[in-house]
């Protein structure tokens, strides 16, 4: 079947013995060196909890995706290149350290992708935002690009692309094509995702070698709906991100 046996794995430090630790089902593994995971820790794997639950509220799921979110951006800039930076410090002593290279700018897959506009803007001060309106048709599952408006020297930035599902991929690989038709290299995006299927990023990843994809948690699989032309959910997943941050 096309859906992953899940992965469950004792979760904690490394200084408890694995017998003080409690079990959770954690990421499942990827193939890909542009791929990603971020560390499966106690508090990642409580958050993703969180908002994966069908009881969760609106401020709740708002609340704790945006602190996944966070954690995202937080990783996605260890991505980005640096340089050697010598600063001064107030006693007059020299520190050897680093500063980031290059200029950046965020570009999210409206709707859902908005919601990590914020977690962005707080890790880089006034970053430039850009947007691109994907929909999947309710019909047909494939995704219809509607809008969009970037920046217009994208092609001379680092571009960090915002959507926090990734499912079939159609989605992320439309926004992706938008990006390199405007001169964007493919080694300078940085895809930013909550949480993906095994087959989109198998689909992703092939299609774009040399993209970094950046996720909290790669799931089982999609339901049983992308045999039929209706939309794919990730399972377990969460449910439709867009409509639990922003109209449920
Ligand atoms: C969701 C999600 C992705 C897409 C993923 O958006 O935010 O953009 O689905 O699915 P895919 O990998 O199969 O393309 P949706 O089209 O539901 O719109 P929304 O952002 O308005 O909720
Ligand atoms: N988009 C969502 O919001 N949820 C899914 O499970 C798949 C795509």
């Amino acid at each position: 079947s096309d859906v992953k046996p899940t992965v469950t794995q004792c979760v904690g430090p490394v200084y408890r013995s694995e017998d003080q630790k409690p079990t959770a089902v954690v990421s499942t593994g990827v193939e890909f060196d542009t791929v990603t995971i971020l560390p499966q820790t106690p508090q990642l794997i409580a958050l993703l909890s969180i908002i994966r639950n069908k009881n969760t509220q609106r401020g709740d799921f708002i609340f704790y995706s945006n602190r996944i979110i966070r954690l995202l951006v937080e990783e996605g800039l260890n991505h980005l290149p640096t340089v050697e930076h010598t600063v001064t410090t107030p006693v007059g002593r020299p520190y050897g350290g680093l500063a980031f290279q290059g200029k950046i700018c965020g570009v999210s897959i409206m709707r859902a992708g908005e919601a990590m506009e914020q977690g962005l803007r707080e890790c880089c001060r006034s970053v430039r935002i850009g947007k691109i309106l994907i929909q999947r048709d309710e019909e047909s599952a494939q995704p219809k690009l509607f809008y969009d408006k970037l920046p217009e020297d994208i092609a001379d930035r680092w571009v960090l692309l915002l959507d926090p599902m990734l499912a079939t991929g159609g989605s992320a690989i439309m926004a992706v094509d938008v990006l390199l038709s405007r001169g964007v290299p493919e080694e300078r995006i940085l895809f930013l995702n909550v949480l993906a299927s095994p087959q989109g990023i198998q689909n992703f990843a092939t299609k774009f070698p040399k993209l970094r994809l950046v996720t909290a948690f790669v799931d089982q699989g999609l339901d049983e709906k992308k045999l039929t032309n209706a939309l794919s959910y990730i399972i377990p997943g969460l449910g439709d991100f867009g409509d639990r941050y922003y109209t449920m």
